[in-house]
């Protein structure tokens, strides 16, 4: 797992731009953009519509990807059946699998994360904002990451629901030093920094990266690296 930034210390902020809000049209020619602008790894959202309400895409195009770019995959798995799937997108090139608690929890999700982990890649679980982090439960020492969504899953360019930043606080005071806490929906150079002092680390952008033509100082905005 040497070439996982989510294992590398030490655990400063990273910023991984979602392709939800790419142009689907120009895929490879954007992710080249946010790689050169500084983007840390790239986040892919693979939606099943049954999950959640939309279509997105499957291991082929993370096969595609990963030819095009040196920027790690974090693969987001809104699907309900993330045993069937992990798999796929691991042998096309998936360096990180983050599954949902809603769909895999107790000793399900503990069997998926060890299965994972077999598989050499690291492992995340994700909340939508109403689930409780008491659903966790012995999940919250197996992962190599927890993802807290700000939004609804489903689409890009929804608004942040500040409501989860206490999920953050909390976790961050749970989770060890070398567990990242990632953050997802609705992040904006404003959400971020809120997201950073609740102690998030990884920030999950669509709209805010890719719907804006300044890539480079928006990634260095997002991460805080401003004049203090
Ligand atoms: C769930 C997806 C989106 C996406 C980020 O809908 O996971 O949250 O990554 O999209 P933005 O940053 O545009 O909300
Ligand atoms: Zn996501």
């Amino acid at each position: 797992m040497s070439d996982n930034i989510i294992k590398t210390p030490p655990h400063l902020p990273l910023i991984a731009p979602s392709i939800i809000a790419a142009d689907f049209a120009r895929l490879g020619l954007e992710v080249r953009d946010v790689e050169n602008a500084g983007a840390d790894l790239l986040h892919v959202d693979v939606m099943d519509g049954h999950f959640v309400p939309n279509l997105t895409l499957g291991p082929d195009t993370v096969a595609a990807l990963t030819k095009c770019t040196g920027l790690m995959q974090d693969v987001h798995l809104m699907v309900t059946d993330p045993e069937k799937y992990a798999p796929l997108f691991i042998q096309a090139g998936a360096k990180h699998i983050t599954f949902h608690i809603e769909v895999a929890p107790g000793q399900r999700g503990l069997d998926l994360i060890k299965r994972l982990h077999d598989l050499d890649v690291t492992v995340g679980v994700s909340l939508n904002p109403a689930t409780p982090t008491t659903t966790l439960g012995p999940l919250l020492e197996a992962v190599d990451l927890v993802l807290v969504m700000s939004v609804n899953p489903g689409f890009t360019g929804q608004s942040f629901m500040p409501e989860v930043l206490d999920k953050v606080r909390w976790l961050r005071n749970e989770l060890s030093p070398q567990q990242r806490l990632q953050i997802d929906g609705g992040i904006g150079i404003r959400t971020a920094h809120q997201a950073l002092d609740a102690g998030a680390d990884i920030l999950v952008a669509g709209a805010a990266i890719f719907r804006n033509p300044e890539r480079a100082a928006t990634i260095r905005l997002l991460r805080g690296d401003y004049p203090k």
